[in-house]
C-alpha cells in the first residue's frame, strides 16, 4: 500500500507531474532543452521573486549547499547552524578547506539578528550561510530581520538555505538581497528527489569568479557561464526527466497562485500547530515554527516507532525526530500539495491510533 507522505521530504508528488517523467527524451544541446531550461528559469525567477540567475543542478540541495561555500569564500565564511542541517554547510566548508566558523543555536531556537551582528561587524568573513528552515528541527529563521543585518555588509556574500521552505512561503531574493538561495526539488515544490536550485546575483559570480580552486562539477562559475553563453544549457547532461516534470509543475504552482499556495500552507502550519498544543506541545516557539512543517514534542512519551508503523498500516507516514530528537519529537511534514483536508485525515487518524481526542 502506498504512504501518503507527511515526511519533510521526499514528498507527495501529483501522479500527473510523474507521469511527466516519462516524457521521451530530447537532446541536452537541442533548442528543446534550451528552450525547456529557460522556460523553467522564468518561472523560478517568478517564485523566488527575483531577477538574479537560477541555476539548475543535478544532485540534490546539498550539492548546491557545497558549492556556494566553496566558490564563493575567500576569506572566511560565518555558518549560522540551528541544527543538522546548518552543522553540516560547516562540514561541507571544513572538508573543503575553507576557513569557517560555526555559530550554534540551541535546539528549537533561531540565529538572532544580533549574532549576525556581532560576527560580521568583526570584519573577518565574507560570507554567511542561515538556514531558513531548519528541517531537523522544525524551526523558521526570521530571515527579513537577518537580512536587514547582512545588508549593512555589501561585501559579504549572503546565501541561504531554503531547501525546506521555498515553494511553501514566500521568499522575497531581491528585496532581501540573497546572494545564493537554495532548494531541492523534492520539498514544497512537489517535485521527486534529484534537482538543485539556486538564484545566483552577479555579486556572487564575481566573486567567484577571484576565488581559486572552485572544484569542476559544482564551479558556480562554470555553470553560470555556460547558461549565459549556451542559452540555459549546462556543462554536462542534466537530469532532463525532472526538469519535464518541473516545468509542468511549476505551471500548476503559478495556476494556483503564490499567494494563494504560501495561505494554504499557513493554514496547514496553523491547523497542525494548533492540534499539537492541544493534545503534546509545540517544540520551537510558536513565533518561530516552520510553516511547513510541524515538530510536537513527545510530552505523552508515547512511542514514536509504533506510532508510525501502525500509521503505516493505514496509508501514512510521518517522521520521527531528528538526531538526538528521535523519540523526544515527531514531525509532520504539511508542505507541496497536501491539503488540509489531508491534514485533518493523518490528525484524525493519529488520534485514533493513541487513543486521544
Ligand atoms: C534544511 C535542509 N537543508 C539541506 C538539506 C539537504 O538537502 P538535500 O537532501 O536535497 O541535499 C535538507 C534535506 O532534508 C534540509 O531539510
Amino acid at each position: 500500500m502506498h504512504k501518503k507522505l507527511f515526511i519533510p521530504g521526499p514528498i507527495e508528488v501529483k501522479k500527473d507531474v510523474l507521469e511527466k517523467m516519462s516524457t521521451p527524451m530530447i537532446g541536452h544541446r537541442s533548442k528543446e532543452a534550451s528552450n525547456l531550461q529557460r522556460d523553467i528559469s522564468d518561472k523560478l525567477k517568478k517564485l523566488f521573486y527575483t531577477e538574479n540567475e537560477i541555476l539548475l543542478s543535478t544532485s540534490s540541495g546539498s550539492g548546491l549547499m557545497e558549492a556556494a561555500v566553496r566558490c564563493c569564500t575567500k576569506k572566511r565564511a560565518a555558518i549560522f547552524s540551528i541544527g543538522s542541517f546548518g552543522d553540516r554547510w560547516h562540514e561541507m566548508a571544513v572538508s573543503n578547506g575553507i576557513n569557517a566558523d560555526l555559530f550554534s543555536s540551541d535546539l528549537g531556537s533561531i540565529t538572532t539578528p544580533q549574532m549576525v551582528e556581532d560576527e560580521l561587524s568583526t570584519g573577518k568573513y565574507d560570507l554567511i550561510t542561515i538556514t531558513h528552515n531548519e528541517t531537523s528541527t522544525g524551526v523558521m529563521n526570521p530571515i527579513e530581520e537577518i537580512s536587514k543585518v547582512v545588508k549593512k555588509y555589501p561585501d559579504v556574500i549572503f546565501c541561504v538555505d531554503t531547501v525546506s521552505s521555498a515553494g511553501g512561503v514566500k521568499i522575497e531574493v531581491d528585496k532581501l538581497g540573497i546572494d545564493i538561495c537554495i532548494t531541492s526539488s523534492q520539498k514544497a515544490l512537489g517535485l521527486p528527489p534529484g534537482m538543485a536550485i539556486c538564484t545566483i546575483s552577479d555579486r556572487a559570480v564575481e566573486k567567484a569568479r577571484t576565488v581559486k580552486n572552485r572544484g569542476l562539477y559544482f564551479d558556480l562559475v562554470q555553470l553560470y557561464d555556460t547558461v549565459k553563453k549556451k542559452d540555459y544549457q549546462y556543462p554536462s547532461t542534466p537530469n532532463l526527466s525532472i526538469m519535464f516534470a518541473m516545468d509542468y509543475q511549476l505551471d500548476l504552482i503559478m495556476e494556483e497562485g503564490l499567494e494563494e499556495r504560501f495561505q494554504r500552507h499557513l493554514e496547514m502550519a496553523e491547523y497542525t500547530r494548533a492540534w499539537a498544543k492541544k493534545n503534546f506541545e509545540l517544540f520551537p516557539d510558536e513565533d518561530h515554527a516552520s510553516v511547513t512543517l510541524t515538530t510536537v514534542k513527545n510530552t505523552r512519551g508515547i512511542s514514536v516507532k509504533d506510532l508510525n508503523s501502525e500509521l503505516g498500516k493505514r496509508g501514512f507516514a510521518i517522521s520521527n525526530g531528528y538526531g538526538s530528537l528521535k523519540e523526544k519529537t515527531f514531525r509532520i511534514a504539511h508542505m507541496a500539495d497536501l491539503t488540509l483536508e489531508d491534514v485533518k485525515e493523518l490528525l484524525l487518524t493519529i488520534e485514533d491510533v493513541l487513543s486521544i481526542s
